[in-house]
């Protein structure tokens, strides 16, 4: 990465296990409707418009980075985990309020045959997410790296089966206990779209890849192994090749498995740098179960920013407290997304006060 003269590489530093001044931090859906100016620049644009606008998308990534530098340490491109199943041949909208919506989902095995492309142009079809990183990338100069990301195969077919969000998981529920080969076909063909769309991303330009299976929790444990690990495994191991075959360099890789804390022994041997935690982990048991082999990412509560400064203080005493036996091997961050609502000003005081109470904490 040296010839790309990274201003800030602390995130890549940690995610290699190397030393870092600090704890490096960043959020997930850091671009998003809790800042008025993504609320301004979003206007009344669809959403998945925005996304498919260079321009737009890569502004939208920098008004964290503009907003908290220089305590953030890393944009993560403005798009969504929903451009798979798209560019697989479903359709996806965003409604507003709602969320998203397949008007056509993937209710019976035999619809794979007419709902998916059988030959998906990840390099064409996706050539917007690409473009943005390009301009985003230019736009950055190097302040901070760059995350490039997809949804994991469970999480998509969940998506894609369900037609949008779930609180019961009845549909894809029925797929994998009805027709568990079927399942597995179709997680393999989403395997394969997913892998070379994080190669085409860190084609041009993502320094740093995270594989989001925000519902990873809704499996047991032994189902876990069977419709996720061994995908996730299979991008890990896979990602590296392809790069190789493309001559473009290696990357950091992490994973995000959402609830699924019973798997963090397994995620810490999966292939990937980085492991994700949500914020029902404690900090100090994750990091006796990961003993050094990974860096961990994570893990306040998204809620407690809710709470105010004063709570806010508190919780990021426990945080840094909780990870301090991981000698540096952390990634700062909150258990899942930000949320709408979260005061920007709020937000800022959590950047602040990691680094305050670490360096306090840390020369102890
Ligand atoms: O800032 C960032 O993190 C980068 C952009 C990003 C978005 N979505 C933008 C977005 C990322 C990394 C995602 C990932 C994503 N998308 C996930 C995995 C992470 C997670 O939260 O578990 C999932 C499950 C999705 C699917 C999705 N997209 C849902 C369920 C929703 C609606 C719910 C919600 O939070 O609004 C979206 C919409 C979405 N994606 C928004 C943003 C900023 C809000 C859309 C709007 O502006 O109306």
């Amino acid at each position: 990465m040296a010839a790309e003269n990274l201003k800030n590489d602390r995130i890549l530093r940690a995610a290699r296990g190397e030393k870092v001044d600090r704890p490096p931090m960043w959020v997930m859906r850091q671009a998003g409707r809790y800042l008025p100016e993504y609320n301004a620049t979003k206007g009344n644009n669809d959403f998945f418009a925005v996304c498919r606008s260079p321009e737009l998308a890569s502004e939208i990534t920098l008004q964290p980075i503009e907003r908290y530098l220089p305590h953030i340490d890393a944009a993560i491109i403005f798009s969504d985990i929903l451009v798979v199943p798209q560019a697989m041949g479903m359709t996806v909208e965003m409604i507003e309020k709602r969320g998203p919506v397949f008007p056509s989902p993937l209710r019976q095995p035999e619809e794979i045959a007419t709902k998916l492309k059988e030959k998906v142009d990840v390099a064409g079809d996706l050539k917007y997410v690409f473009d943005a990183i390009r301009e985003t990338k230019k736009k950055l100069d190097g302040r901070v790296p760059l995350y490039g990301f997809v949804g994991a195969p469970w999480t998509l077919l969940s998506y894609m089966v369900e037609g949008g969000g779930s609180k019961m998981f009845c549909e894809i529920k029925r797929w994998v206990f009805k027709h568990p080969e079927e399942s597995k076909h179709v997680l393999q063909r989403i395997t394969d779209v997913v892998i070379e769309f994080l190669a085409r991303q860190v084609e041009a330009g993502a320094n740093i890849v995270q594989v989001f299976d925000s519902w990873a929790g809704e499996l047991s444990p032994a189902d876990f192994r069977v419709f996720s690990l061994p995908y996730l495994r299979q991008i890990s191991a896979r990602l590296p090749q392809r790069l190789a075959e493309l001559n473009v360099a290696p990357v950091p890789m992490t994973v995000f498995a959402k609830g699924a804390w019973f798997a963090l022994d397994e995620l810490c041997d999966s292939g990937y740098q980085v492991v994700g935690l949500d914020w029902t982990y404690d900090p100090a048991e994750a990091v006796k179960v990961a003993r050094g082999r990974v860096t961990l990412q994570g893990n306040m509560d998204p809620g407690a920013l809710y709470g105010g400064k004063e709570a806010i203080t508190r919780e990021v005493e426990k945080l840094v407290r909780g990870f301090k036996g991981a000698k540096g091997r952390w990634i700062c961050n909150l258990g899942h997304g930000i949320t709408p609502g979260v005061n920007p000003e709020d937000l800022g005081h959590f950047f602040k006060e990691v680094e305050r109470v670490a360096t306090e904490v840390y020369k102890e």
